[in-house]
């Protein structure tokens, strides 16, 4: 039953968990939008210099709400890769440190991992094969699962995040940061089918089209145009048709390709993930869709689809049942793609 602490600062959520063999003994998170939301987006000097007020007291009051001492942990862990360097190394070096000092194992965990294992903080995740959509601020991804550690990408942006982009539209709708709860907020009771919006594909070299590949810039540009052309008119904007139609366009292609991605590959479980998983159309639609093509779906829990450490903490729980710790001499990383993330380790699998 391996108990761990697990600390996660790769943007702008401090956060510190404690889990033990699943389950979320405790979780705290420290937010930082309302600062980083004056400048409309994460500022990274900030974050880092919030992270490390932060981070001391959010691992006391776990410790404390958890009611287990240090001693009691099975390993301390803290995510190391992809996010913004700085803030990483925040959790990183506190993490090692307390690694170090109470003679603890230390496990860096790819961010990516943390989001995949959220799912799991409801229910148990059936073993796999299965394919997770990946929906975030800094990622939009399908990668199929066969087992802990086992990813393979097979769909992705090429260009904003999903998350990303309902920041920045939120941003032309002056509707606030984070964009993604803004734009669900003034959607509400808004008529989704009012704009005709584009669903960006990629082209392939060859022809057609790339089948699970996202593009969601050409989306942003069909607002600014939409939102010109209202405002060129004089008339107040119609921010909850606006809203409900970019939302839905986004959700449409989400669940299309997600839904296309697992029946070509006949997985027969998706799994949504991340930041936007969180917004409650996707939700819906998925649901639908998944039963309209007798899919089985999950979800991670709302309260666990933006970022938190209780995700890493389960990372790390899965790390170390197969054995694996990393060396306290391990770095950062603004960028590491998910496939990668068992160089993290010294030791290999033995799953
Ligand atoms: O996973 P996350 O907390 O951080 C990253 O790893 O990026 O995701 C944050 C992203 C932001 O872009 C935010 O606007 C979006 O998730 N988000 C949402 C909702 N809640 C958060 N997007 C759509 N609907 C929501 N309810
Ligand atoms: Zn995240």
């Amino acid at each position: 039953m391996p108990t761990v602490l697990a600390l996660e600062t790769s943007c702008d959520e401090s956060a510190a968990a404690i889990v033990r063999d699943g389950q979320v003994l405790a979780s705290a998170v420290a937010s930082q939008i309302e600062e980083h939301a004056r400048w409309g987006g994460v500022v990274p000097e900030i974050a880092s210099r919030r992270h490390l007020e932060a981070l001391p007291l959010l691992i006391a009051r776990v410790l404390h709400d958890a009611g287990v001492p240090m001693a009691a942990l099975d390993g301390v862990a803290a995510t190391v890769t992809p996010g913004l360097v700085g803030a990483l190394l925040v959790g990183s070096v506190t993490g090692r440190t307390l690694a170090r000092l109470h003679d603890k194992p230390f496990l860096g965990i790819h961010h990516l991992e943390g989001h995949l294992c959220s799912a799991a903080l409801g229910e148990p995740l059936p073993p796999g094969p299965y394919l997770v959509l990946l929906v975030s601020g800094g990622h939009t991804e399908l990668i199929r699962v066969d087992g802990p550690g086992r990813y393979q990408r097979l769909g992705q942006s090429r260009d904003d995040a999903a998350g990303e982009c309902f920041d920045k539209v939120a941003r032309l709708l002056e509707l606030g940061y984070p964009g993604g709860p803004a734009i669900e907020q003034v959607a509400v009771g808004g008529d989704a089918g009012r704009f005709q919006l584009p669903k960006g594909r990629v082209s392939l070299p060859e022809g057609g089209y790339h089948p699970y590949d996202f593009s969601f810039s050409g989306l942003k540009t069909a607002m600014l145009r939409q939102v010109r052309a209202l405002q060129a008119s004089g008339a107040p904007l119609p921010l909850a048709d606006l809203a409900a139609s970019f939302e839905q366009v986004v959700a449409d292609v989400l669940v299309e390709r997600s839904c296309r991605c697992a029946r070509d590959q006949q997985l027969h479980t998706l799994v949504l993930v991340g930041g936007v998983a969180a917004n409650r159309r996707l939700r819906g639609l998925l649901e639908r869709q998944a039963a309209a093509t007798g899919l089985t779906w999950r979800a991670a829990p709302l309260a666990y689809c933006t970022d938190n450490a209780a995700m890493i903490a389960l990372a790390a729980e899965q790390r170390l049942r197969a054995g694996q710790s990393s060396s306290l001499g391990l770095g950062v990383a603004a960028r590491m793609p998910l496939e990668q993330a068992d160089r993290l380790y010294e030791t290999p699998p033995c799953f």
